[in-house]
């Protein structure tokens, strides 16, 4: 019965897109309701709802308070690194929000304008958001474990006229202080902000010596609160986001208004059966993707309560505090990645743990971000005793791609898979050359156009990169850069990436930036990086170098300088610390670094050896190195 119904919505959407978005639009409050749902004119880049206006801001907050949901809890902030939890109903959101977009516009922010958001875990960092997007302005949130070069090449790129930054975060190993990476990363762009905002936290607070430098309490307290929201297009950009590639610029994933809102009310409540008034957990930062979806927006949008959380699923204080923050809030639904999950598990192996919290309200547990192994999935699933569902998607899609659609119709889960393609997504695995592969067989996942609502418009100013990295591949199709398989039900298998992205812990890293830092280095001749399978954090990156000829340093040493370049100029979150020196890097004739081979040998699989390798003695002689 439900995979009738999901294949009926599915086909629906497939065969009908302008019938199924208009009517999951009525989902949204529009200014100027959309008459035709997909502008193909632009092809292959696409528009949803062209002729509509909206503002997302109104739709996350205004609305619900309107609509006489004022008092319910829109934020639970719960913070054990700082030892504090509060919530905040719609109605106190609201007002806060006013007050930061007034103040934001006071500091000459207005629509169309950037405004890069350097924060951790706390509301600050949400309201900031929402406050940019009442403007009618776009932010770009960057994560806080980026060191300074990372943030800089994003505020280069976005040229924001105000970065809002927070004085410190604070990880387990103690505070983290914000504001010398924001003027180290200042210090490195041509363009330079108007303002500087800063949350003074109490951990740490910093003196503002320059005059562009102002205080958030001080200046929210004066600020002439914007009571308007400014209409904007649904096709007007409200965040970029940017994301690892495969070169080591970063890309600046594009979303916008109109199709955005539409897609994650909607997918909030087919996908993971959240809807008003429910408690939605989610475990991520607000600086990738998931945070931004559904930490943020979604649960907003569609008026349920989210959860902040600051802190990490060991360690503050221990593994129990994933189950206490549930069990203290009445959750829902918990969304996280695998990796947290592991982290866990191998603290707390039999579970005893969860055993101590009331979990009853507890309905599902969603995870995402890499794959899900089978082992993380079975102990999930027996400790909790509820459904644990996997979803795959990524920074551009900013929805799931497929998953198992607990809110419109329910299927058997499969281990091992995120299940099946989502409405609006075509999902098709295609081989080198372009034709589809039968079930059981491996190649590209790729998504058809035109993708549906909420997923990447382009990248930032950069369209024809955007076209050259996902679109030209396959003609008609994007390229996910995931490899897997279709099984004979027309679930998913989601292999792993096929291109130099690599996943360590849940967060998505470019081996290219990890080269280019190692290739700078004046001992090196040659270097790679690959991702290599780690029980905790699914991969890893480990460095293999060849040395210029004639240099002396002790591998100590080397390992020690690399691995110290990387984290200033990455950050700690790259998580490298495993240098491999080789005496040569196996290649194809044409000079290719046989990177996924390597891969292969490193992770202890049967390598795939190309015919066209340039010396297969290089491949067996680095072999023990690979393998130690
Ligand atoms: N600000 C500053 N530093 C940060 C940071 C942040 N927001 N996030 C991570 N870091 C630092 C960590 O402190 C650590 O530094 P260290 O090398 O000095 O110890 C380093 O980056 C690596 O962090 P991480 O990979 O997170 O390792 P960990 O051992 O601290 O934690 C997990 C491991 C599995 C518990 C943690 O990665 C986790 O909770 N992952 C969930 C993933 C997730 O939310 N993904 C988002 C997509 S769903
Ligand atoms: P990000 O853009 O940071 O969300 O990372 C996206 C990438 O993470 C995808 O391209 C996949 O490689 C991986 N990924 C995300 N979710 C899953 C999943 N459920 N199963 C397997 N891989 C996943």
């Amino acid at each position: 019965m439900s995979e009738e119904l999901y294949r009926a919505a599915w086909e629906r959407c497939a065969h009908s897109p302008e019938e199924f978005w208009l009517e999951q639009a009525k989902l949204v409050d529009w200014i100027r309701p959309p008459q035709r749902a997909l502008d193909e004119a632009g092809a292959p880049i696409y528009r949803w709802f062209p002729d509509a206006t909206l503002n997302t801001c109104a739709n996350a907050v205004d609305r619900h308070v309107a609509a006489g949901h004022g008092d319910r809890p829109a934020i639970i902030y719960d913070s054990p690194v700082s030892s504090t939890q509060c919530s905040w109903t719609y109605r106190e959101l609201l007002g806060e929000v006013k007050a930061a977009a007034g103040m934001l516009s006071g500091l000459g922010v207005s629509r169309g304008d950037r405004v890069v958001i350097y924060m951790p875990m706390v509301p600050e960092a949400v309201v900031a958001m929402l406050a940019c997007a009442r403007l009618g302005a776009v932010h770009s949130v960057v994560f806080g474990g980026f060191a300074p070069a990372e943030l800089a090449t994003r505020i280069d790129d976005a040229r924001p006229r105000v970065v809002v930054a927070a004085s410190c975060g604070i990880e387990p190993k103690g505070v983290v202080e914000y504001k010398p990476l924001l003027d180290a990363a200042l210090a490195l762009t041509t363009h330079q902000p108007d303002a500087v905002v800063l949350k003074q936290r109490a951990q740490c607070p910093v003196e503002l010596t320059n005059p562009r430098e102002h205080d958030w309490d001080n200046l929210l307290t004066r600020a002439v609160p914007c009571e308007q929201p400014v209409e904007v297009k649904a096709t007007d950009p409200l965040y970029i986001l940017y994301t690892s590639g495969t070169t080591g610029k970063p890309k600046g994933v594009v979303r916008d208004n109109g199709g955005h809102a539409v897609a994650l009310t909607w997918a909030l409540g087919a996908v993971f059966d959240v809807n008003g008034g429910d408690v939605l957990f989610t475990a991520s930062d607000v600086g990738w993707v998931v945070g931004h979806s559904f930490i943020v927006y979604a649960p907003l949008l569609r008026g349920a309560t989210t959860v902040l959380f600051e802190g990490k699923p060991v360690g503050t204080p221990d593994a129990s505090t994933f189950w206490r923050v549930a069990a203290d809030h009445r959750v829902k639904a918990i969304f996280t990645a695998p990796t947290a999950i592991r982290a866990i598990k191998r603290e707390d192996p039999l579970g005893h743990l969860i055993d101590r919290h009331d979990l009853s309200s507890l309905k599902t547990l969603f995870l995402a971000g890499e794959r899900l192994d089978p082992d993380t999935y079975a102990w999930a699933g027996e400790r909790l005793g509820v459904p644990v569902v996997d979803n795959w998607w990524q920074t551009e899609t900013g929805w799931p791609v497929a998953a198992n659609l607990r809110g419109l119709a329910p299927m058997p889960l499969k281990a091992g898979s995120p299940s099946v393609p989502v409405p609006g997504y075509e999902v098709h695995v295609l081989d080198a050359e372009g034709a589809r592969l039968p079930p059981g067989n491996e190649g590209a996942i790729c998504l058809k156009l035109p993708l549906p609502p909420g997923t990447l418009q382009t990248l930032w100013q950069a369209d024809n990169r955007y076209v050259s990295a996902y679109l030209t591949q396959y003609e008609g199709y994007y390229l996910t850069g995931d490899g897997g398989y279709l099984d004979d039900d027309g679930y998913l298998y989601v292999m792993g990436r096929t291109d130099d992205v690599i996943n360590v812990a849940g967060h998505r890293l470019s081996t290219g930036a990890m080269e280019a830092v190692l290739a700078a280095h004046p001992a090196i001749a040659e270097c790679a990086v690959i991702g290599v399978r780690d029980e905790l954090k699914g991969q890893v990156p480990r460095g293999l170098v060849v040395l210029k000829a004639g240099t002396e340093i002790t591998l100590e040493q080397l390992s020690r300088e690399l691995v110290a370049r990387v984290r200033e100029e990455i950050g700690a979150v790259a998580v490298f610390k495993d240098v491999r020196v080789v005496d040569a890097l196996p290649k194809t004739r044409s000079g290719k670094i046989l990177r996924k081979t390597m891969r292969q040998l490193a992770d202890g699989d049967t390598p795939d050896i190309p015919p066209t390798i340039e010396d297969p003695l290089v491949l067996r002689s680095i072999a023990p190195q690979l393998q130690q």
